[in-house]
């Protein structure tokens, strides 16, 4: 499988700050890519990077094979990128947000085109509604539909679900999950742990250093597990790894013994274990 994203010794410093420290990743084409990192971590400076918004100082990026700076409009025709902060036409409605973008992009078919999106989005029946009385969860879901209109092989989201209520987070989810089936790549920010358990593969940044390149699952499995032990209403508790091969070595010290009524398994939960990689780099 080839690579949508290649990042090679990037660099970016605003005056004395160093903001990007030697970032080094590859997202495989195709995947959910989380970047996750605290405030201030460098999260949207390494996406304007990418999306060719951002002068760095030094480093390599590819993106579908194009340089970003240097083949800028060429990269634009075929990523979709959706900044944190909404950027949309307030009296405008949610349609003629859409098509607006559609057409910077000369899309064909634009009145179809933008109601098949408004209908993947889940906007169809607020389609006529002016965008500034949206809420700010609606008012995303719009930027998401404006950054598809192209139909984008790789699409770059910072931050999308900050501040969406968890009902709309999960909705949000499920469509990137569809688009990924549907081949598109998407690298997509965020602060919120609990969203690394739906990327395929996550990094984690601090202060521009990428602490960790992982699976969500190996990520788990860096932590760890309590196990509770209930012999006859005498329970035990103990603390394992969490990787099978550990959790099995625990429970060989208690047999298959008859007695044993249930045994609960409590697994750190993927938030604990990031916030406690980045504390221990510090
Ligand atoms: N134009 C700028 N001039 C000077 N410093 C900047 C500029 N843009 C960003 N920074 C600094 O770079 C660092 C990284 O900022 P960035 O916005 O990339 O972080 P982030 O991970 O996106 O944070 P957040 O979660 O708050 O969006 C911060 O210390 C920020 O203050
Ligand atoms: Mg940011």
């Amino acid at each position: 499988m080839s690579n949508s994203v290649e990042i090679n010794g990037l660099n970016k410093s605003y005056g004395k700050l160093s903001v990007l420290k030697d970032v080094n990743l590859n997202v495989p084409e195709g995947a959910i890519y989380g970047l996750i990192g605290p405030n201030g971590a460098g999260k949207t400076t390494l996406i304007k990077a990418l999306v060719g918004a951002l002068k760095y100082d030094s480093g390599k990026i590819s993106v579908l094979n194009l340089d970003p700076i240097k083949n800028k409009w060429d990269l634009r025709r075929q990523i979709g990128y959706m900044p944190q902060t909404p950027s949309l036409y307030g009296d405008l409605t949610a349609f003629q947000n859409i098509s607006f973008f559609g057409k910077a992009h000369g899309i064909k078919n634009l009145e179809e085109e933008t109601n098949k999106i408004l209908a993947f989005t889940e906007l169809s029946d607020r389609k006529n509604d002016l965008v500034r009385n949206f809420s700010g969860g609606m008012q995303k879901r719009v930027s998401l539909a404006c950054t598809l209109i192209h139909k984008p092989k790789i699409i770059f989201l910072d931050e999308p679900t900050a501040a969406v209520d968890p009902q709309l987070k999960q909705r949000t989810w499920a469509l990137f999950k569809k688009l990924s089936e549907s081949g598109v790549t998407i690298f997509v920010s965020t602060h919120l742990m609990d969203e690394a358990m739906l990327c395929d593969k996550v990094t984690i940044l601090r202060q521009g250093e990428v602490l960790l390149v992982d699976t969500p699952h190996n990520i788990l499995v860096k932590g760890k597990t309590k196990i509770t032990v209930n012999r006859n209403g005498t329970k035990t508790e103990l603390i394992s790894g969490s990787s099978a091969s550990a959790l099995a070595s625990e429970l060989k010290k208690f047999g298959l013994d008859k007695e044993i009524q249930d045994i609960t398994f409590t697994q750190d939960n993927i938030e604990n274990i990031i916030l406690d990689i980045v504390d221990k780099k510090k």
